[in-house]
């Protein structure tokens, strides 16, 4: 399995308000872990922005966003305006640093949220670096909310019963070898099923 541990493939972990004064259902939330943090690299990053045609009209929403170098890079480097979300708080506000250092903070946000929950209607581009459980898991998700045209990237890792529009394989900067996932949204989720309206 390229670069992500095999061993955090499938955490459930329960997030507990330690000020709470019992571990009641309202103090303890359970969330799904989709994958554990590792970054896409700059030139990996730049590929997938390629290969999802971004440009100034898009907005880009980053699933499991990290440092937020996805949206980050999106609005640098294409005026693309862009959401990042991660269900860790310490993601959140190193995304936040890193948009302010870049000069990009006006054309990003960054929200605390588990991916599962968000609203992606007003998306463009949609990015994906997590596993292949958690994408499939992302599916209906995206399958329900995403408009027509919508162009969705994954780095690594396929979504189960979707065939790509496109698949680019290649070695990186660092000299490991990468594959990139693209499927465009035709309108009805069967057709992202049946391969786009590439
Ligand atoms: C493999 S990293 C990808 C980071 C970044 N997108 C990149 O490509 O550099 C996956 C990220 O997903 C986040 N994550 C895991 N489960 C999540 C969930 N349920 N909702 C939102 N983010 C989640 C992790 O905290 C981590 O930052």
């Amino acid at each position: 399995m390229p670069l992500l541990p095999a061993i955090l493939l499938r955490l459930r972990a329960r997030s507990c308000n330690s000020s709470a004064p019992a571990r009641s259902s309202q103090a303890c939330m359970t969330r799904y872990i989709l994958a554990p943090y590792v970054a896409t690299p700059d030139d990996v990053v730049d590929r997938m922005l390629r290969l999802g045609k971004v440009t100034s009209k898009d907005v880009v929403y980053d699933l499991g966003c990290g440092d937020g170098r996805i949206v980050i890079a999106a609005a640098q480097q294409f005026g693309a305006r862009g959401v990042g979300v991660d269900i860790e708080p310490h993601w959140i506000e190193e995304s936040q640093r890193n948009a302010e250092l870049a000069g990009v903070d006006q054309l990003v946000t960054f929200k605390l949220q588990d991916a599962l929950t968000v609203d992606l209607s007003p998306a463009t581009v949609v990015t994906l670096y997590l596993v292949e459980w958690s994408t499939s898991k992302l599916r209906p998700i995206i399958e329900s909310a995403v408009k027509p045209g919508t162009r969705i990237v994954s780095h690594s890792f396929g979504i189960e019963s979707w065939a790509p529009a496109k698949v680019e394989r290649f070695v990186d900067a660092g000299g490991h070898d990468r594959t990139l996932h693209l499927w465009i949204a035709g309108g009805p989720a069967q057709q992202l099923r049946e391969g786009g309206n590439s």
